[in-house]
């Protein structure tokens, strides 16, 4: 294939640059992905799969060792595929020997960006991550970091321990920041069709980022720096908080005033323009939208400024499990048990529905604060999360969800709104269920037995 490139004509082209370019264009680039999890494993799959040779590196020992033997972990791939690339094709193979990178000509950085006991920002896992490429770092390597982070971490932490291999970015070697955009769960928009943005730190690198990702996705956005794109992740993850923080918000005020926020919600999404609908729920979870804000909270700090909708927004999305435990203890104390002595089911303990990803789960923190105010009968059935560990305890979900077993339960909590949950039979067995996600909007006949969060009864 002749060499194409992707942004304007530019002068001084490096003999680094047009050989990857060339690599990229053809299809001859091996493609390295550090961090084989919820977004790692998705994008080595489709390198893989669309012929080009990867190579996976992960510091789990497990992870690695069942990818090799071609079995899948990861709950949106499909399990014939992963083990098509790995034992037919030959094209995915995993390491946990970071010096298999020095073979690749683009590395992609998927590892974990937690935050400390005070949540504050822990970019440790990229630092870590990034200190094993330099080990090997050559000209012609591309370095894509894709992990969420705060504005300047590419260039202020990524890029200063790979220079210090005396090669030089944008000439030797390469560097972009291109966030994820994958939604476990949704099989609507996938890698494929999920535009990607690239912001490289020079026009080299953002124009070899664009050709490697549009290798498999069909729209990349460029845009100016790893700072641009770092933040337009922020800023996409934050404006679903604060979003879902309002409706949160107005749900505890529909509780007081007598209106269903289900409703009120449903009627506003009726307007074709200036509105999106977000819902209520017992808070948020997951690696994104609880943790990404304060990423943005601490680096603004940094800078004497304070970040009022993303605080006002954590704060009221993180008080919605303290709400839904005083949802239960009122009605505990409507029955004639005692709290020691009644007995919660919680149904579902995933982030969210049809995920098997317990990371920072409202449903888990509602659990832990039932614990600690001394309900001591909790039970829990979700089939994609088979135990939990509550402050020391482990419980054990159920392993179907019958009559008899809901009907020995004083208060039935929906906390996780997974489709395969039959809510009609739940409903019909239940003496009281608390409905945190409006599971129980299409069930028919009466639902006298139904408490749903924010309709106002
Ligand atoms: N999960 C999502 O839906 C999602 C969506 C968009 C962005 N992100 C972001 O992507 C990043 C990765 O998230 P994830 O959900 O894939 O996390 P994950 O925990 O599922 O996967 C991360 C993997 O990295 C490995 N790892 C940790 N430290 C490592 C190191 N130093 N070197 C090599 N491997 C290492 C872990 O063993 C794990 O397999 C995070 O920054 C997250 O915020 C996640």
């Amino acid at each position: 294939m002749a060499l194409r490139r992707v942004g304007r004509p530019r002068a001084n082209v490096s003999s680094s640059e047009k050989a990857l370019m060339a690599k990229i264009l053809d299809g001859r680039m091996v493609v390295g992905v550090v961090g084989l999890g919820y977004v790692g494993l998705p994008l080595a799959l489709e390198f893989a799969k669309s012929g080009i040779r990867t190579i996976g590196v992960d510091v789990s020992a497990e992870k690695i060792s069942s990818l090799n033997a071609g079995k899948n972990y990861i709950q949106d791939l499909d399990d014939a595929e992963i083990r098509r690339v790995v034992k037919t094709t030959k094209m995915l193979s995993a390491s946990r020997d970071f010096s298999v990178l020095a073979e690749c000509d683009v590395i992609y950085v998927c590892v974990p960006t937690p935050f400390t006991a005070n949540k504050d920002p822990d970019i440790s896992h990229i630092v870590h991550a990034t200190q094993e490429i330099a080990r090997s770092l050559r000209k012609g390597q591309l370095v894509i970091l894709k992990s969420t982070t705060f504005p300047g971490t590419t260039e202020k932490y990524v890029k200063p321990i790979l220079d210090a291999t005396k090669l030089v970015c944008g000439r030797d070697y390469f560097l972009a920041f291109s966030p994820e955009r994958i939604d476990p769960g949704n099989a609507t928009w996938t890698t494929h069709n999920t535009p990607v943005v690239v912001g490289g730190v020079t026009s080299a690198c953002t124009d070899l980022a664009i050709a490697v990702n549009r290798r498999i996705i069909n729209e990349v956005v460029p845009v100016s720096s790893p700072s641009v794109a770092e933040m337009e992740k922020l800023l996409e993850n934050i404006f679903r908080s604060v979003n879902i923080a309002l409706v949160n918000e107005l749900a505890q005020l529909c509780d007081r005033i007598g209106v269903n926020i289900w409703e009120v919600v449903d009627a506003a999404k009726t307007k074709p323009f200036g509105f999106m609908p977000f819902y209520p729920g017992p808070g948020i979870g997951g690696h994104c939208i609880l943790i990404d804000p304060y990423y943005l909270s601490w680096a603004a700090r940094e800078v004497d400024f304070v970040t009022n909708f993303i605080t006002l927004a954590a704060e009221v999305n993180e008080s919605m499990p303290f709400y839904v435990r005083s949802m239960i203890e009122r009605e505990i104390a409507r029955q004639p048990v005692t709290m020691k002595s009644a007995k919660v089911l919680l149904l579902g303990m995933a982030f969210k529905k049809d995920v098997d990803d317990l990371r920072h789960s409202p449903a888990l923190k509602v659990a832990e604060l039932l614990h600690e105010g001394g309900i001591e009968n909790i039970s829990y059935f979700d089939p994609y999360i088979p135990s939990v560990d509550v402050h020391g305890k482990t419980l054990t979900s159920k392993k179907t969800l019958t009559p008899a077993f809901i009907k020995r339960h004083d208060v039935v909590v929906i906390t996780t709104d997974h489709s395969s949950f039959d809510v009609e039979m739940i409903v019909a067995n239940a003496t009281v269920v608390i409905d945190t996600r409006n599971a129980t909007k299409n069930v028919r006949g009466p639902k006298k037995n139904v408490v749903l969060l924010g309709d106002g009864k």
